[in-house]
């Protein structure tokens, strides 16, 4: 067999050119005459969408059936990577079924802010944690053969205007909170390719950054794979390729092959760039990926068992007064709540799959036998919602124990755009106030992909978080209420009592084209703890049927060099009467005066299963980095010379046990900071951003007739121009045909992806049919350049 350096050879410039665009919407290009086979995508992370033939002309929602797990979201209160492994393992043989060569996931981004309409889709408000759960999931799911790629990098915490938008990031938050996941997920299991995100970093976009995609990613990081655009997230060919980027999907008709050979002729594209680009997708593409042999009813029937057991694994029981649960199986209880008989499971946009079977609460119930009487309570359409609150109601008095049934509707959490508020609706909450009015007794299950304020948690007793939990749910469910599963997910974001605690409430979604991430890194608990915020329920809390005591901590040393480790132990007990799981949690600590540091950050954890009454011993090492600090001027990791603290605590007790720890390293000159970066009370200003990060925020600019360029989206030349408006109706049309119901998500989605796509990313994305020609008549018509627009080219 030749070696990848002697097929580079043989290629002509334009066979280069062309391995590094897609061939449709899902392939890489092939080219026979090589022997270059091509490779198939197919979307993740929490199940295989996979959409037969080549297109995505059948929309988002039409795929071919295949395991719908707990959504990101939901995983990673598991805290459990050996289960998230098998998870992965399983949506590999999914992909490896259908002869899938990479799936597009997971998904890894930050929870910056609890309205970004693709958190349920991304693990955690922490690094460490997220990057552990990414990590576990790629090495199970690459363990069948399959691909992962791993995105979407990076700092992509919004979906509207994520096209568009700017994120404003300084050098610590951008290395120690928003890469860290990305670097721990590459490093520790190396995923086969990496997804570049849609909008820019710091002024560039992310498929052309080369400071992400060659000296952080190949040069720090020592990634070997291929970096994948994001669906029409390339922006110059050119650009991307001498940055660092390979392949552009999906196909774009290979519309700027043409400038691309122009480039490398005059000498502006790279040749090694695009030899390397080039010999990224052929090392996929050729990579011998084990065939499946098993049956693959058999597959979906053993996955949709474990979908159900990671959603029992992960739920979190936020509350339990007076041991309302576990219920008893013959206790009859009311159940209240459009959403248990139309519970909702996943979230909607590319991640959008179609199980096979599925529960919903009702179905749970009657398929463990259990007695129940339902009222629905409200309706999503909102439509008698008097009527049935009031029989709820009524229901309620006679009632013994009521279970209620919340959560956002469907078309509150999608791809493609963020949720307006943090509540949900309205008529829920009055629900639950008239409810609590009548019994003292009730329960409340919530079923929502990111957190929710919930005004009423002082008045009701039980309160299990479902997040959204997969095709079993319903299943899934019942059997935490009955305590045939106990509890031990452990909440991987802080539940903020109200939006307006957010660190980033006043600046997110506030300017389209430039985001600043003022708050660095103070971003969840890591803001709340520092700034003293209380929260309804903290990041890695969790109850449990039983009750776990943590004892013991102790250090194998004191003190830590660069290159070494030490080792944290403690003694957890299970004190109850059941058999449990539990997590430990290990935190490194930083003295409250230290600036851009939190008072503590996630280093380390475990999950541990205890039968009653059990001890069992827990060493969890705690490497250099865990207490090291970003230096920018050197590019590279450094510990500092500090006293810094372990910390451990367990999901159940909010209590810690601390030992100190002396930091033997260097310290970096101090930098004069404004306070808030040292002291993070209320929120951050502007001015004050500026001068930390030395990051300007640019005001958004409404381009105007004459103005226009290709970079505008279809929405904004419409706002001058009816005959634009006209033209994209046609086009949105086209795109949400097959689609029902034109309030869904999906629809929803579709239309942001119309509307509010710059016109060149949209005939990339158009397979040919919005031509290069078409845009530049589009753009001159907006300019009111109509003779340009009618009869130019
Ligand atoms: C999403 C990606 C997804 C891709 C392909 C994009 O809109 O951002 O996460 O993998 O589409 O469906």
């Amino acid at each position: 067999m030749q070696s990848l350096a002697d097929q580079l050879t043989q290629l002509t410039p334009e066979e280069l050119i062309q391995l590094t665009s897609g061939a449709d919407f899902w392939h890489s290009k092939a080219l026979p005459d090589r022997h270059i086979p091509n490779f198939r995508m197919s979307d993740g992370p929490n199940g295989l969408r996979y959409q037969a033939g080549s297109g995505d002309a059948l929309g988002i929602n039409e795929s071919v059936i295949s395991t719908c797990f707990p959504t990101a979201s939901a995983v990673a209160c598991t805290w459990d990577p050996e289960l998230i492994s098998e998870m992965g393992r399983a949506i590999g043989h999914e992909a490896r079924s259908l002869d899938v060569d990479m799936v597009l996931g997971p998904g890894i981004n930050i929870k910056r802010n609890p309205l970004c309409g693709r958190n349920f889709e991304y693990f955690s408000e922490d690094p460490f944690l997220a990057g552990m759960i990414g990590a576990a999931w790629i090495k199970g799911l690459q363990s069948t053969g399959a691909a992962a790629c791993l995105k979407h990098f990076a700092g992509n915490n919004q979906e509207n205007d994520r096209l568009l938008s700017d994120s404003l990031i300084d050098e610590t938050a951008l290395h120690e909170l928003y890469l860290e996941a990305f670097r721990i997920a590459v490093q520790t299991a190396h995923p086969e390719g990496i997804m570049c995100s849609y909008n820019k970093v710091n002024g560039t976009y992310a498929s052309d950054n080369s400071y992400l995609l060659t000296e952080v990613l190949r040069h720090q990081w020592d990634f070997k794979g291929t970096v994948v655009t994001d669906w029409g997230a390339l922006n110059d060919k050119v650009a991307s390729l001498n940055a660092g980027g390979d392949l552009e999907m999906p196909s774009s008709a290979n519309m700027f092959d043409p400038e691309a050979l122009k480039a490398l002729n005059a000498g502006k594209l790279k040749a090694a760039a695009l030899r390397r680009a080039a010999g990224n997708v052929i090392q996929t593409a050729e990579k011998k990926r084990p065939a499946f042999t098993g049956e693959r009813e058999a597959l979906l029937a053993e996955d949709g068992r474990l979908a159900q057991k990671i959603e029992e694994n992960a739920a979190v029981l936020l509350k339990n007064d007076d041991q309302i649960l576990p219920i008893r199986p013959d206790q009859k209880l009311l159940v209240i709540g459009q959403m248990a008989a139309a519970t909702r499971y996943q979230g909607a946009g590319s991640s959008h799959i179609n199980p096979p079977e599925k529960s919903t609460i009702l179905d749970g119930f009657k398929k463990a036998k259990m007695p129940y009487d339902y009222q629905p309570g409200y309706a999503f359409s909102r439509e008698n919602d008097d009527q049935l609150a009031a029989d709820a109601v009524a229901a309620a008095k006679d009632a013994q124990t009521v279970l209620v049934v919340v959560g956002l509707p469907e078309s509150a959490e999608s791809e493609g755009f963020d949720r307006p508020n943090m509540k949900l609706p309205a008529n829920q909450n009055q629900l639950i106030d008239r409810l609590a009015a009548v019994t003292p007794n009730l329960i409340v299950l919530l079923v929502a992909g990111a957190p929710v304020e919930l005004p009423w948690r002082s008045q009701v007793k039980g309160l299990i978080n479902l997040y959204l939990g997969g095709q079993f749910v319903g299943d899934a469910a019942v059997n935490l209420l009955t305590g045939k599963a106990n509890p031990s997910g452990k909440l991987a974001e802080s539940y903020p009592i109200s939006y307006q605690d957010v660190a980033s409430a006043d600046l997110y979604d506030r300017n389209p084209q430039s985001a600043a991430y003022a708050e660095s890194v103070y971003v969840g608990y890591r803001y709340y703890d520092k700034a003293n915020q209380p929260v309804a329920f903290p990041f890695g809390f969790g109850l449990s049927y039983t009750t776990f005591q943590l004892s013991d901590l102790s250090l194998d040393q004191s003190q830590i060099q660069a290159d070494q480790a030490l080792n944290a132990t403690v003694t957890v007990t299970n004190t109850g009467d059941r058999d449990g799981a539990e997590v430990v949690e290990v935190f490194v600590g930083n003295s409250a005066d230290s600036p851009l540091k939190p008072l503590k950050e996630l280093k380390g954890f475990q999950k541990v299963f205890l039968k009653a009454g059990q001890t069992t011993s827990v060493t969890i090492t705690l490497p250099a980095h865990a207490f090291s600090d970003w230096n920018d001027q050197q590019q590279a990791w450094q510990l500092p010379a500090a006293h810094k603290t372990v910390l451990v605590k367990i999901g159940s007790d909010q209590s810690q046990l601390t030992a100190p720890v002396d930091v033997r390293g260097q310290s970096l000159p101090k930098k004069e900071l404004p306070d808030w970066y040292v002291n993070p009370v209320g929120k951050p200003t502007l001015a004050d951003f500026t001068t930390m990060s030395g990051l300007t925020v640019q005001p958004a600019i409404t381009a105007q007739p004459g103005q226009y360029t290709r970079l505008n989206t279809p929405r904004e030349l419409g706002t001058h121009s009816a005959l634009i408006r006209k033209i994209t109706s046609i086009l949105k049309n086209s795109m949400t045909k097959g689609i029902a119901d034109p309030e869904s998500s999906e629809a929803k989605f579709m239309e942001t992806i119309v509307m509010d796509t710059p016109l060149i990313r949209l005939a990339q994305q158009s397979g040919g049919k919005l031509s290069l020609t078409l845009v530049n008549k589009l753009v001159a018509i907006a300019n009111r350049h109509y003779f340009k627009g009618i009869f130019g080219r």
